[in-house]
């Protein structure tokens, strides 16, 4: 099904999408039944036991050890039917970070997982809205239809109202907890039948004709079915019917109901991807919109990770495909510099491999390992000067000092601080006056997760401490005007990591003094990344 018949068929039959979920709710389950059926992995629990959930700190640290392998899990690609799929990996970790945001700007499609029986959690809730702003198509899937659920009316009524989207049903379970015996596959008139004895068989599959078909009566209990059949005709009358429309267009969401564990709804809700979601759309740039069907290559860095080999100081940068078809070896301009870079090692990550990419279309992510050339936010393209929009940079909620262990390492640290800078892992400030950094996250949990890295990947250990300040806003306005303002608040005043200046503050007072004495500066909390 595509609405744009002038796509050539290998951009048409891509897919690219993440899973958004609250923890626990069965994502890495899922994943790995995408991996299954898609052929990539051989048997379920391989993802799993990468270590691809990582909820706790101890748990990312163990897969930092192994960092190959969360490169591996940050995009996965993988067929199904006549369709690729590249599923890329929203972090894990409950922190809310830049790097989820921007790896929702990477996809056009997102899948929302929801616990059958706690319905819509605040993590989804957050990623929904993410999703919302750039009018992605979401398709729901309601997990754990196998354990006890809340009332499916009840369920649908929550997603409805709290996120405030159309929910049409693409199936319907049948029966509940433990009396869950399968879904009607409303879309195509079938009953599927889960297989509660052998978790990786897939649901018998009955084709049925109609509501009033016999054969229902051979498969489900009278009880269940009288109830069924109630529950169906009042969804008939109260829920929308599917508008493929609507769908594309972020206002309706399908949802199915399954089990991930017991491989019960996946297969339905892949082809629910690759029927009602939609192929590689346009991305916007400046000065023009990219079409993904243009003959020309273009892509864009999503997301950087360095250090995968702390003895090589390499690094992944994780490009979007926007355009065209391009094949290895290709030379393409990286726009920012202008220089020309010949791509001669790109990785396709195919489930637990990286593999070298012979070639890529439009919609696909390829790795690009480089020495730090390819920053989060750079287009590379055959030479139009194009430029990727819709990149931000959050101000980052929380501040802290940094200081190296041993004072001989400032240099060090500065490098390693950069390092993380150009990766998005944090922001880092360094202010006009007096030594030091000042290191900015979202979330409390990177502080952390910084110190064990420079540890782990440069030897060096450092101290985060109390920053006299608690927010930073970068500065915009006319040349003038900021140096005026720099001037007489030097106090205030730093740099990040692209040299671009920040006003540093403790107090909201301080924001709304500049807002009334500065009319001609601007003090911002996002910036785009280029
Ligand atoms: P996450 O990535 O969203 O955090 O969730 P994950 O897939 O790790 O699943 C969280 C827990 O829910 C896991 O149990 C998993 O087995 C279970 N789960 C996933 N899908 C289903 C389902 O359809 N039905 C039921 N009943 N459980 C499901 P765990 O106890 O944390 O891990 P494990 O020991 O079972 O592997």
């Amino acid at each position: 099904m595509t609405n744009r018949p002038d796509l050539p068929a290998e951009i048409a039959r891509r897919r690219t999408f993440a899973i958004i979920s609250h923890p626990d709710a069965g994502k890495t389950t899922l994943t790995e039944k995408f991996l299954l059926f898609g052929g990539a992995i051989q048997m379920a629990g391989q993802v799993r036991a990468k270590g691809e959930a990582r909820r706790t700190r101890s748990d990312f640290m163990q897969m930092e050890k192994d960092r190959g392998i969360s490169v591996s899990a940050s995009a996965m690609s993988f067929d199904y039917k006549h369709f690729r799929y590249n599923l890329v990996d929203t972090p894990g970790h409950s922190d809310f970070s830049e790097d989820t945001y921007r790896t929702l700007t990477a996809v056009d499609a997102a899948v929302m997982v929801i616990d059958g029986a706690k319905g819509v959690e605040s993590q989804t809730q957050k990623l929904f809205e993410v999703c919302r702003l750039r009018d992605l198509p979401i398709l729901t899937f309601c997990n754990k239809m196998d354990r006890e659920s809340r009332d499916t009316f009840e369920i649908i009524d929550e997603i409805q109202e709290n996120l405030a989207i159309d929910v049409t049903p693409a199936s319907w379970p049948i029966g509940v907890g433990r009396d869950f015996i399968g879904c009607y596959d409303i879309l195509r008139d079938r009953l599927d039948i889960m297989d509660r004895a052998d978790r990786n068989t897939v649901a018998e599959s009955i084709e049925i004709n109609g509501l009033d078909d016999p054969k229902w009566e051979e498969h489900v209990s009278a009880p269940l079915l009288a109830q069924f059949r109630e529950e169906i005709e009042m969804a008939k009358e109260l829920l929308p019917k599917l508008d493929p429309k609507a769908v594309l267009e972020g206002t309706m969401t399908p949802i199915w109901f399954g089990s991930a564990v017991n491989s019960f709804g996946v297969r339905e809700l892949m082809e629910g991807i690759a029927n009602y979601g939609p192929e590689p759309q346009p991305q916007t740039a400046q000065p023009r919109t990219i079409l993904p069907e243009e003959k020309k290559v273009a892509g864009f860095v999503f997301k950087v990770q360095a250090n995968m080999d702390p003895k090589h100081r390499d690094r992944v940068a994780f490009v979007r495909m926007a355009s065209g078809h391009f094949t290895r070896g290709q030379k393409l301009t990286h726009v920012r510099s202008k220089k020309q870079m010949t791509i001669s090692n790109p990785v396709l990550f195919l489930a637990s491999d990286r593999e070298l990419a012979e070639e890529a279309w439009a919609g696909d992510i390829i790795g690009i390992p480089n020495h730090g050339q390819l920053r989060i936010g750079d287009t590379l393209t055959e030479g139009e000067a194009l430029q990727v929009k819709g990149i931000p940079s959050f101000a980052p909620e929380l501040l802290q000092g940094v200081r190296a262990g041993d004072p001989l390492k400032s240099k060090h640290l500065e490098k390693a601080l950069m390092q993380f800078a150009e990766e998005g892992a944090a922001k880092v400030f360094k202010p006009s006056f007096g030594s030091g950094f000042i290191v900015g996250v979202v979330g409390p949990l990177q502080f952390e997760v910084l110190a064990s890295r420079i540890e782990l990947e440069y030897g060096l250990p450092v101290r985060f401490e109390q920053s006299q300040f608690t927010s930073a806003r970068w500065v915009s306005g006319d040349k003038d005007a900021v140096d005026k303002f720099a001037a007489a608040n030097k106090q205030h005043i730093g740099t990040d990591s692209d040299g671009d200046t920040v006003y540093l503050t403790r107090l909201q007072w301080d924001i709304d003094r500049v807002a009334r004495d500065y009319p001609d500066v601007a003090l911002t909390a996002t910036k785009e990344m280029m």
